[in-house]
């Protein structure tokens, strides 16, 4: 049993930890202390860290500011998981996800499957503020967004159709679609980087990208926010909804205890609950690091086979972010070296992740 799982079934059993002679400090001790300003992010989102630390500390609220941060990516090009540059589903069409949780009003809003918008975060964000809503998807999400004021535009690059129509191409030899001869160094680079080798040979494989990016803060203050904004899986079916507009799975605040969210494969965040599953680890006295590396431990149990490799080790990349109410913070991630963005008073650099098993 882990540490975390004992602390968790001594409480469960009436046992405090004071009388076993464990110190286990509660998440909440230090709610009424100054916490100095933090902002993580994944490994993308070292601009957006800063630009939201700046903000916060300018005064503006915690989820204006992540929201804020992550524009610089979902308006990056060369980042093709978020926003305008995304990677398309199996049609061709950029389809996104993103999710906004405001920690003092414990609101939420998210959008999903949303076409022709490059930040869907700003339109999670007024789907909190102007609605009675938390979800909105597709069609009624595109509506709400123009009607609001947000320019539709197409955010297919011709970087990510290129990518696209690889795959569509090089995917079985029994249909039409033939590989261009004269292959875009560019494409070719991006299979090499997105391939994993295989533990049980040489061979390597394409490992479809479910990159994203996470952004929390707290504030000086403790208040806590975050977002999560997507291009998703990449060629996906249409209509396939990931972890990141839904609550509890690709992020979750809770204004007195912390927050977390994630990157990776949003369908084991979404059988797992994840994000919420950290966030009550430490309300139960996890750190952020125990608290994400159990969930990460949990998601491993409860995987089925095909997705494991012969180790019984999961063959998909997940990482969690999270920021506890005193402070603290970490970033865990199944497979590593990974590294995530971090912005406070020491400044803005990128940290290891703590990571349950090292890439081959
Ligand atoms: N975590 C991003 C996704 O799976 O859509």
């Amino acid at each position: 049993m882990s540490d975390v799982s004992r602390r968790l079934f001594m409480q469960a059993a009436g046992i405090s930890a004071v009388a076993a002679g464990i110190h286990a400090a509660p998440a909440r001790a230090a709610a009424q202390n100054e916490v100095g300003i933090k902002v993580i992010a994944s490994g993308n989102g070292a601009e957006a860290t800063r630009k939201a630390y700046e903000m916060i500390q300018a005064g503006e609220d915690p989820l204006d500011a992540v929201v804020a941060g992550v524009a610089i990516v979902e308006d990056d090009p060369l980042d093709t998981s978020v926003g305008y540059g995304g990677l398309p589903n199996e049609r061709g069409i950029v389809e996104l996800d993103a999710a906004v949780m405001h920690g003092p009003t414990h609101k939420a809003g998210s959008v999903a499957s949303l076409q022709n918008i490059r930040h869907p975060a700003q339109v999670a964000l007024q789907v909190l503020r102007r609605t009675d809503h938390v979800l909105l998807v597709g069609a009624g999400a595109l509506d709400f967004a123009r009607a609001h004021g947000f320019q539709e535009e197409n955010l297919l690059t011709d970087h990510a159709r290129k990518i696209w129509l690889k795959w569509k191409e090089t995917m079985s030899e029994k249909d039409d679609w033939l590989p261009d001869p004269n292959e875009d160094p560019g494409v070719a680079q991006f299979f090499h980087e997105h391939s994993i080798a295989l533990t049980d040979s040489l061979a390597r494989r394409f490992r479809r990208p479910t990159g994203t990016i996470h952004c929390s803060a707290i504030n000086a203050k403790g208040d806590i926010s975050c977002t999560t904004t997507t291009s998703g899986l990449a060629f996906k079916i249409p209509g396939r909804v990931g972890d990141s507009p839904i609550i509890g799975a690709g992020l979750y605040a809770d204004n007195t205890v912390g927050s977390c969210g994630s990157t990776g494969r949003g369908e084991a965040n979404l059988q797992n609950l994840s994000s919420f599953a950290g966030v009550e680890l430490m309300r139960n006295g996890a750190s952020p690091e125990e608290a994400g590396m159990e969930v990460l431990r949990r998601i491993v149990k409860t995987t089925e086979p095909r997705l494991k490799d012969k180790e019984g080790r999961p063959d998909f990349g997940l990482s969690f972010y999270l920021i506890s109410k005193d402070g603290r913070y970490a970033g865990v991630t199944l497979w590593g070296p990974e590294k995530y963005a971090i912005s406070d008073a020491n400044g803005t650099r990128l940290e290891d992740c703590k990571y349950l098993y090292r890439k081959p």
